[in-house]
């Protein structure tokens, strides 16, 4: 099938993917600095999917540790998936330069190895935050962008970067791929989401919350102009996610030079009907109390994820309860996480 290359494949949806890609009989090698991921991740994908894969601990910025990895490919590497990045909003407030650091410079040193080795096909984690607060929802993936923290701005001005190369270089691939908020996890139970410290996103806060280990749920903000006033977001179940990386991989195949797509549900959900969800998963009332906004949130976005669904043939299969489900059964099997 082919050989990949994963960077950040320990982490949450890398993980995924990887489990999705050895099923399709893929070769992968995962370069991950472990900065916020474990080894047991890629032990679990072993395990359930009875195929070896090969992890270098490296940062991705670590030029002479990326060369070696293509050079000393066992079979030569045919496309790369960029996951590696750090994420967090808030903390990119806080920490500009790690942020900017971080996520372009891995960036750049990604695509000059890939460039010396003769790779030319690049699969990148955007994000719905590139969108910024839009006009009206759902978004296609011609609407204007923006950027409102340096998280958003990192994925915009790599976005831009990527364009640019592709413009110099029409037959370096590109496929962008704007994920709107992943959640759940493998049905098995045994890959999933494990953030460090307290949670920043709802999924992983309310599955904490049930577990014993938070108080309560703080809803930010009941006063949106939503049908019940909370936020409304496109929740995509990582599985789902994860097979939009497959079909990408299929897609750049074609040469197909800077494709962008969403991918997302087409349907959004409020906080309130996320509570009910898990409720119902867990058989367990979800304590909450309803505190101000979050600044720098928006009250709805949602994708237009048709374009997907045309030029990769790929769409969502699992609905809210699902993902609701396949989180607190990670979470209940793994209370402490890896
Ligand atoms: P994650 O933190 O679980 O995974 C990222 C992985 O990259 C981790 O395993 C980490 O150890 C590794 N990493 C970080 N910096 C590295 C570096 N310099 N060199 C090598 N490895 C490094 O996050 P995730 O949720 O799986 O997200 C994966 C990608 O998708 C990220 O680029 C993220 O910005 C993007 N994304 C995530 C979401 C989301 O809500 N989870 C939404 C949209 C986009
Ligand atoms: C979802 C909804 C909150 C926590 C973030 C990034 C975005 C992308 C996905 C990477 C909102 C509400 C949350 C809580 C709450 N990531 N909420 N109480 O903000 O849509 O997107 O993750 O690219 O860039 O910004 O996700 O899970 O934080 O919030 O009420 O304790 O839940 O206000 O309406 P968000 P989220």
């Amino acid at each position: 099938m082919g050989h990949i290359l994963v960077t950040g494949g320990a982490g949450y949806i890398g993980s995924h993917t990887c489990l999705e890609l050895l099923e399709q009989g893929y070769e992968i090698t995962v370069v991950d600095n472990l900065s916020n991921a474990k080894r047991e991740s890629l032990r679990r994908v072993e395990r359930l999917t009875g195929r070896h894969l090969k992890l270098v601990v490296h940062d991705v910025r670590d030029r002479q540790a990326l060369d070696a990895v293509f050079a000393r490919a066992s079979t030569p590497i045919e496309a790369v998936i960029h996951f590696a990045g750090l994420k967090a909003v808030g903390e990119s407030v806080e920490k500009p330069l790690l942020y900017y650091h971080t996520n372009i410079v891995s960036t750049l040193v990604l695509v000059e190895v890939m460039l010396d080795h003769g790779v030319n096909r690049l699969i990148f984690s955007s994000s719905c935050t590139v969108y910024g607060d839009p006009a009206s929802v759902p978004v296609t993936e011609d609407f204007p962008c923006s950027c409102t923290n340096p998280y958003g701005c990192t994925k915009l001005t790599i976005e831009q970067i990527l364009k640019d190369v592709n413009r110099a270089r029409p037959d370096f691939n590109v496929a962008l791929l704007r994920y709107f908020n992943p959640v759940g996890a493998h049905p098995s139970g045994d890959i999933g989401e494990d953030p460090n410290g307290i949670p920043n996103n709802l999924a992983p806060y309310i599955t904490q919350v049930l577990i014993g280990k938070l108080a309560e749920l703080q809803v930010h903000g009941n006063d949106y102009p939503t049908p019940d006033g909370t936020g409304v977001r496109d929740y995509i179940h990582v599985v789902d996610l994860a097979r939009g990386h497959v079909k990408a991989v299929e897609k750049l195949k074609e040469n197909p030079g800077i494709v962008i797509y969403n991918l997302g549900t087409g349907r959004g959900y409020s906080v309130l009907e996320m509570i009910r969800s898990f409720e119902r998963a867990s058989g367990k009332p979800v304590p909450f109390a309803i505190g101000p906004r979050r600044s720098g949130d928006v009250a709805a976005n949602f994708a237009d994820p048709a374009k997907a669904g045309l030029e990769l043939g790929w769409q969502a299969e699992f609905d809210l309860d699902q993902m609701c489900r396949d989180s607190w059964n990670w979470q209940l099997k793994n209370p402490d996480g890896y």
